[in-house]
């Protein structure tokens, strides 16, 4: 028979009993802040707040002195002065499993696709438990992605994690929808995160695909749900992906957009009374984008591997944004799109000059980063003389590099260029890049 403090701890360790549970009231709203005085719970548990149209979840991000912050996860309507806040003791958590694939969830996993529910057997909780760098099986092996000019030139390892550099409309998402169905991974992961409503069902219905979306999960946290939806929403996504990575599954993680997880980010900071600091972000943004990009990467031993994309906003193109800063210090890597050449029609836009895969050296054998090498420095050579040899300023033959690059430029920028439906394995991409080296 089970002593009375005996079953407590049982309990207490299956998550069931956490603490004992009195209700407070809500005595302030400040923008999407809500504040609550008379309860006890941690930061990051969920509490019930009650409003005119039914319980609503919040979370607690907060607190100063008795007064807890709350954030909603959901739209703030109907809440009165004094509303009753009561902690909620079940874990937070997020149910994983195969059943997941092909479905479309938000960011706390509510089924968004008309389905019907998810049953999945297990659940998993919101934060990383974290791997021991020491046990995390190196990158040592390319992993295709169906593309030309990454496969070939910026060559991306399993379990490196990318950050996809771009403005606006220059083809992000078009460039994720080409992994996704080109990519030899045997789960792709997909965060939609602060996109326009009408993106997300474009990127579903269009981009990805029917073929896309039977290996994939796709969790859209579009713009207009909460911040804490959104913040949630990458987290959810990285969950997901080291369950089917736990499973010995290689994942591709596309998250878009990292910048818009800082900005929920700092909107929830900023609305629980943090200082801004660079450009308007508080400094939790700076060691919240770490905490979540370092969860993507090769597991241990007998594990799969989370390779991940995550798209960085360049305003103005200017890659000089704090967060594109932060994130190019933190990734194995970055792929430049530029406008220019969008907007001369070339596509993917994968300004090659500017982007580097650091693991390249380690994935590929010499002869492929030799090819890769030499297409650097017609690409380099050409841009630096382009306007000598368009206004005639250049005589071919007065330099033997020039004119073998400007000879060579015509078949690499055919290399370069890939439809939006076009697929391209990863051997044969090597064999392409070779031939358009030749001769
Ligand atoms: N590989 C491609 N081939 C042809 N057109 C493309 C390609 N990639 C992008 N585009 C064009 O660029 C437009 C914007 O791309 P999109 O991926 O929606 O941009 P972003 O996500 O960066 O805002 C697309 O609607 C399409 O017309
Ligand atoms: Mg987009």
């Amino acid at each position: 028979m089970q002593s009375l403090s005996e079953r407590f701890n049982t309990l207490k360790t299956a998550n069931l009993v956490t603490r004992p549970v009195a209700s407070g009231r809500l005595v302030r709203v400040v923008g999407l802040t809500l504040e609550a005085i008379g309860c006890r719970a941690s930061v990051g548990s969920l509490c019930r707040v009650e409003t005119l149209h039914g319980d609503i979840e919040a979370e607690v991000v907060g607190f100063s002195g008795e007064t807890l912050f709350l954030m909603p996860s959901e739209q703030l309507t109907g809440v009165l002065p004094g509303a009753r806040v009561t902690p909620l003791v079940h874990e937070q958590g997020i149910a994983v499993g195969p059943e997941l694939l092909g479905r479309v969830i938000d960011g706390v996993g509510n089924p968004l696709d008309g389905k019907g529910e998810l049953f999945t057997e297990k659940k998993a909780s919101f934060t990383a438990h974290t791997i021991n760098p020491l046990a995390r099986k190196p990158i040592d092996s390319p992993l295709d992605v169906g593309i030309k000019s990454i496969n070939g030139l910026l060559t991306v390892g399993k379990g490196q994690r990318i950050g996809l550099f771009a403005g606006s409309g220059v083809g992000k998402s078009v460039t994720l929808g080409m992994m996704t169905r080109g990519t030899t991974a045997q789960v792709v992961v997909v965060g939609l995160i602060g996109e326009r409503g009408r993106e997300v069902k474009e990127f579903i219905d269009e981009i990805l695909g029917e073929e896309g979306r039977a290996r994939s999960v796709v969790i859209a946290a579009p713009a207009d749900s909460s911040p804490l939806m959104r913040l949630k929403g990458c987290q959810t996504a990285l969950t997901i992906a080291e369950y089917f990575r736990d499973q010995g599954l290689d994942v591709l993680l596309l998250m878009d957009s990292l910048t818009r997880f800082a900005q929920a980010q700092r909107e929830i900071a900023l609305s629980v009374g943090e200082p801004p600091a660079t450009k308007g972000y508080p400094p939790s943004v700076f060691a919240k984008l770490p905490a979540l990009v370092e969860r993507a990467g090769n597991g241990s031993d007998g594990q799969g591997s989370i390779t991940a994309f995550f798209t960085v906003l360049t305003e103005g193109d200017d890659l000089q944004d704090p967060i594109a800063d932060a994130a190019r210090a933190i990734l194995d890597g970055h792929i430049v799109l530029s406008r220019e050449m969008a907007d001369a029609g070339h596509y993917p836009a994968i300004d090659v000059e500017r982007s580097v895969s650091r693991v390249m050296p380690n994935i590929v054998n010499e002869e492929h980063m030799l090819m890769a090498r030499a297409v650097r420095q017609v690409l380099s050579v050409c841009r630096k003389n382009q306007d000598l040899v368009s206004i005639g300023a250049y005589k071919p033959g007065t330099d033997q590099a020039i004119d073998q690059a400007f000879t060579f430029k015509p078949r690499l920028d055919q290399y370069l260029q890939q439809g939006m439906k076009e697929v391209v394995p990863y051997d044969m991409c090597v064999n392409m890049l070779r031939s358009s080296l030749q001769g």
